[in-house]
C-alpha cells in the first residue's frame, strides 16, 4: 500500500524546499507552497477534518502537468499544508491528474479524478483521452487503483467528445456511488453525465443529467450536484461563454441552476445565474459539514486574465469557504462563520455623515490589507457612494454604489496591474431600500471579496497592489450616513505537516 512514485517524491521534496516567508502569502486563503494552482479538488470531510486538494504545478507559476496539492483544516480558516498527493505518474494520467472530488467511505479517503492521456496517431497528429480514476488513501498518501481508469470513454453516450470528459463529483447515496462528470456533446455542447457504481471499480452510465443546448458556453466542466433546503442545485463551470447583459463576462464562468430531481435522477432546472459577479471566480466545489452546512470554495482567478506578477513564488488562491443558502431561487453566500473566531482589534464608527464637499473621508483605525469589514449605508441622497480600498496616492480598488443607474461597480484599474486589461465589473443593484445597503468586505493581502446584503451577491477579485497601499477612504457626491465595523483577521501561518 502507498508506494510513492519518483515523480511524487520529487514534487514533495521540491515544495518542501521552496516554501517562501509567511508574509509572501495570504493569511486565511489557500495558496500552494510554490507554483501554480487552479481548481479546488477533493473538498471533503475525512476523519473529522476538512481536506482540500487543488490542481497544482509546483515547478512553475504557470499551468503545467497537473498534480494534486493538498491541505487540511478543522475550521476552514487555519490550514495546514500537506505533501503533494497525486503526480501524473501513470500511463493513463501521464498528461495530468485533472480535477475531481473525494468522499470518506468505510474509514478510507477516496479520490476520484480525471486522468489525461495523449497518444500519437499514425498521421502524426495527437489525440487526447480523458478518463476517470480512483486513488484511495489515509489523508496523507493515496494509492491509485490497479483497475484504473474506472470510467473510460467507451461508456460515453454517442456524440460525446472524448477529449472533454472530466472533473467527476462523487457521492454516496442509498448504497451506491454516483459521479457527475463534465463533458461535451458534438451537437448540443456542454453536458453533465451521471454514472453509478456499487463497488467503486465497475461503473455504468445512468444518463445525461443536463445539457446546455448550446446556450451557456461550449463545454461544461467541474460539476457539483447537491441538495440545499429541499431543492437540487447544479453548479457547472462553463467554458467560453458569451456575455448576456451584465452576466457571464469572464469568458469561462461558474454558474448555478436551482431545480428539482426525481427518483430516476431527472433534473429539471431553472434559469442560469452567475455564482460570483466579480472578476475572479471559477470551478467551485462544495461539501457538507458535520452540522449540516453546505460550504463552497472556488478558485479566485480567471483563466483569461492572469494578473499575478512575474517572480511571485506562487500563483493562484482559493476564495474564503462560503456557507450557502437559498432565498427564493437565488443562492446566498456568506463567509464561513468560523472566520469570526479570528477577528481582532474591533474598530466601530456609527452614523458617520458624509457630504460631497468633504472629499475622501478617512476614519482613524480603518485601514489595512488583512481584514473583515462591514459598511452599512443607513441613509443617502447621492448618485455615487464610493469605498476606496488598498489605497494610497497611486493605487486604489473601488467599490461603488451607483444609485443613479441602479448598479454596483467593482474597479481594480489602479490595483497594481501591469497590463491594463479587464478591470471593471458592473452589476445591477436595483433595490431602493437603503437601510439594507450592506457590504461585508474581506481583504487578505492580495484579494478583495465583497458580500452584499448578507450574501445576496458576491464579488471577488485578486489585486496585486503594493502592500504599502493600506488606506480605506469613503466618499460620495451627495450626502450619506453610514456605519463601519472593522476587524483585523489574525491567523497563524500554515504549517507544513510531515
Ligand atoms: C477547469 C479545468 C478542469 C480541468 C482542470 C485542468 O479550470 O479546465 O476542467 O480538470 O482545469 O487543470
Amino acid at each position: 500500500m502507498n508506494k510513492i512514485s519518483s515523480e511524487l517524491e520529487k514534487a514533495r521534496k521540491y515544495e518542501r524546499e521552496r516554501l517562501a516567508a509567511p508574509e509572501k502569502y495570504p493569511v486565511f486563503h489557500v495558496t500552494a507552497p510554490v507554483g501554480w494552482i487552479n481548481d479546488p479538488n477533493g473538498f471533503s470531510l475525512y476523519q473529522g477534518e476538512y481536506h482540500l486538494f487543488y490542481q497544482y504545478h509546483p515547478y512553475d507559476n504557470h499551468w503545467g502537468p497537473m498534480h494534486w496539492g493538498h491541505c487540511k483544516t478543522v475550521d476552514f480558516i487555519r490550514w495546514d499544508r500537506l505533501p503533494c498527493a497525486l503526480a501524473p505518474d501513470m500511463d493513463y494520467d501521464g498528461q495530468g491528474c485533472f480535477s475531481g472530488s473525494a468522499i470518506e467511505h468505510e474509514g478510507k479517503h477516496i479520490l476520484m479524478y480525471t486522468g489525461v492521456k495523449e497518444t500519437e496517431k499514425q498521421d502524426g497528429t495527437r489525440e487526447t483521452f480523458q478518463t476517470q480514476s480512483i486513488a484511495i488513501g489515509d489523508g496523507i498518501s493515496y494509492e491509485k487503483l490497479e483497475e484504473n481508469p474506472v470510467i473510460c470513454t467507451d461508456l460515453l453516450p454517442e456524440g460525446s467528445v472524448k477529449a472533454d470528459f472530466r472533473d467527476p463529483k462523487i457521492w454516496w447515496e442509498k448504497g451506491n456511488f454516483y459521479a457527475a462528470v463534465g463533458g461535451m456533446d458534438q451537437k448540443e455542447g456542454g453536458q453533465i453525465l451521471l454514472f453509478s457504481s456499487r463497488n467503486i471499480v465497475e461503473w455504468k452510465l445512468e444518463g445525461v443529467l443536463d445539457r446546455n443546448q448550446n446556450r451557456y458556453g461550449t463545454m461544461w466542466e467541474c460539476p457539483d450536484f447537491f441538495d440545499l433546503h429541499g431543492r437540487k442545485i447544479l453548479l457547472v463551470s462553463a467554458v467560453a461563454m458569451q456575455a448576456e447583459k451584465t452576466e457571464f463576462h469572464n469568458g469561462n464562468n461558474s454558474i448555478y441552476f436551482v431545480g428539482t430531481c426525481d427518483e430516476e435522477k431527472n433534473f429539471r432546472r431553472g434559469e442560469a445565474h452567475e455564482i460570483d459577479c466579480g472578476l475572479d471566480f471559477y470551478a467551485p466545489q462544495t461539501l457538507e459539514t458535520e452540522d449540516g452546512r453546505r460550504i463552497m470554495i472556488g478558485w479566485m482567478h480567471s483563466w483569461d486574465n492572469d494578473l499575478t506578477p512575474d517572480g511571485t513564488a506562487w500563483n493562484g488562491m482559493m476564495t474564503i469557504p462560503r456557507e450557502l443558502g437559498l432565498k427564493g431561487d437565488r443562492l446566498i453566500q456568506n463567509p464561513v462563520r468560523e472566520l469570526e473566531n479570528y477577528r481582532r482589534n474591533k474598530v466601530v464608527y456609527r452614523d458617520v455623515v458624509l457630504t460631497c464637499d468633504g472629499g475622501e473621508r478617512e476614519l482613524y483605525g480603518i485601514n489595512g490589507r488583512i481584514l473583515d469589514m462591514t459598511v452599512e449605508i443607513q441613509k443617502g441622497n447621492y448618485r455615487e457612494f464610493q469605498i476606496s480600498l488598498a489605497a494610497n496616492q497611486k493605487n486604489c480598488t473601488l467599490l461603488v454604489h451607483d444609485k443613479d443607474r441602479g448598479m454596483l461597480r467593482l474597479d481594480r484599474t489602479w490595483s497594481g496591474m501591469t497590463h491594463d486589461l479587464t478591470a471593471v465589473r458592473t452589476i445591477p443593484w436595483e433595490k431602493q431600500d437603503e437601510s439594507k445597503m450592506k457590504f461585508r468586505i474581506l481583504m487578505d493581502r492580495f484579494s478583495v471579496e465583497i458580500f452584499v446584503n448578507d450574501g445576496e451577491l458576491a464579488m471577488s477579485t485578486v489585486i496585486y497592489t503594493d502592500l504599502s497601499a493600506q488606506g480605506i477612504y469613503f466618499s460620495c457626491d451627495g450626502t450619506a450616513e453610514f456605519s463601519v465595523i472593522k476587524y483585523d483577521v489574525d491567523v497563524p501561518s500554515p504549517e507544513y505537516k510531515i
